[in-house]
């Protein structure tokens, strides 16, 4: 045996010591793509910042790394070149965090750190203007409660929003946040539901009209989560706002993970007069869906609803601004169902019969809504068509045949399409 001890030291320089340590391997992984959210006073229900905090939850990290919950990104790899400013772990550094916490979770030399991951980037260049929700609002609604506030639009003349970003007034309860345009006659409306309400804005589930009667195209200006860094919006595109519109914010508030307290949200918004390019969400999604065709038998647990088509002629329908007669350029892509969705993917079918997937989100999760931009924009041309599809789980305990509609125990399925002409 003894002639083999150098052999298997020599071998051990290069090969057996190889357990991945916190601080030379863990601790960059966290910082660049855990901690803006595990931090005190983040959105996380507990802080990774240290490696005693990191140790502490190891195996627990271990699976959600390894199973794709965290970080919240629901999307996985299109054919279209990936997405901007993607925080997904590579497989690589899964399975270094897999590899620590099987190898006893060393903690490695403080003073010689891993290098830090590549920045995502993110956040807004400036910040023009901030709205925030008129008063301070306490959840009544557990432990979900979706609530909307009226933001008047202060410009006096049609200007372009470029970049917006949250800033939670209570970020241990704030969940997730719509921003939606609503101009024209609608804009109206919003206000007068929330003065009908004598508690601080007025309930809505699905959009900023909920199931009211007045139904108009719904418009959304964007997404936001807490934890993440304000969006600008891709190649220098801008959404076109015009005066005397309203801007109504969506909150989502979770009560899951911390007690009901107040809470007062404000927008901040990149602004600027002109735009290399106009943008605007176009919803694609099969309009006999939204006329009662969207059923959902009860006690199925894959139910796939899918549609392929032009998207085009819809988009006028639905308020588009942008003239798509010579097709047009998908910037990014919201995907939108409700809580029994599982599955959600778009794809373009070209002309000449290839085809190419946009956008694929193999776990649905309705409280990690968010706008996955492209990292090169695509072009719809004349001849192609879209084809969006949904699966839904209603095997549920309380199940029930379900159907298209704005609340909770209704269902959606829509890729909204941020574009340009
Ligand atoms: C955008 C914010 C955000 C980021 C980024 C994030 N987390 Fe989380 N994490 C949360 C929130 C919020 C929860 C509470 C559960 C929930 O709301 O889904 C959570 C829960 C967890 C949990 C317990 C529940 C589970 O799914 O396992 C673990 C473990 C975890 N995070 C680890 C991580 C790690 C490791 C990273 C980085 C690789 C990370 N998180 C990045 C927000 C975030």
């Amino acid at each position: 045996m003894r002639s083999f001890a150098p052999v298997l030291a020599l071998l051990c320089l290069v090969g057996c010591n190889t357990s991945p340590t916190y601080h030379q391997d863990i601790r960059p992984i966290i910082e660049g793509r855990c901690a803006n959210c595990h931090k005190t006073g983040g959105v996380a229900p507990f802080v990774l910042d240290s490696y005693a905090a990191a140790k502490t939850m190891g195996p627990a990290i271990a699976d959600s790394t390894q199973k794709g919950r965290m970080p919240p990104w629901l999307a996985t790899g299109n054919d279209v070149g990936g997405y901007l400013r993607d925080p997904s772990l590579t497989a690589e550094q899964k399975d270094l965090i897999k590899k620590w916490v099987e190898g006893g979770m060393p903690e490695g030399d403080a003073k010689k750190p891993g290098a830090a991951l590549p920045d995502l980037g993110g956040g807004l260049a400036k910040v023009d203007l901030t709205l925030k929700m008129p008063e301070a609002y306490v959840p009544q609604v557990l432990p979900d409660d979706y609530r909307c506030f009226v933001l008047r639009w202060p410009m006096t003349t049609p200007t372009y929003v470029t970049g917006v970003n949250g800033v939670p007034g209570n970020a241990k309860i704030v969940h997730h946040v719509a921003l939606y345009l609503v101009d024209g006659e609608a804009a109206q409306y919003p206000p007068m539901w929330d003065a009908e309400d004598a508690t601080p804005g007025y309930q809505c589930f699905g959009g900023p009209f909920g199931s009211r009667p007045q139904q108009f195209p719904v418009k959304l200006l964007t997404a936001w989560l807490p934890g993440y860094q304000g969006q600008t919006f891709p190649r220098g595109g801008g959404v076109l706002i015009p005066p005397g519109s309203t801007v109504v914010l969506q909150m989502h508030y979770s009560s899951l993970e911390a007690a009901p307290t107040a809470d007062q949200t404000a927008m901040e918004f990149s602004l600027s007069p002109t735009v290399t390019k106009q943008l605007a969400y176009q919803p694609f999604l099969k309009f006999d869906w939204v006329a009662g065709q969207m059923e959902i038998p009860p006690n199925k647990n894959e139910v796939i609803h899918e549609h392929r088509a032009d998207p085009r002629p819809n988009f006028g329908l639905l308020g588009s601004p942008l003239n798509t007669t010579n097709g047009f350029t998908l910037e990014a892509v919201m995907f939108h169902m409700h809580t029994l969705g599982t599955r959600g993917e778009l794809w373009l079918h070209k002309a000449d019969k290839s085809k190419k997937k946009i956008l694929e989100i193999p776990r649905w999760d309705f409280h990690w809504q968010q706008e996955y931009q492209l990292a090169e924009p695509v072009r719809f041309e004349p001849g192609d068509e879209l084809r969006v599809k949904c699966v839904f789980d209603n095997s549920k305990a309380v199940s029930k045949l379900t159907n298209w509609g704005e609340n909770s125990d209704e269902e959606m399925c829509v890729a909204n399409i941020l574009s340009s002409e």
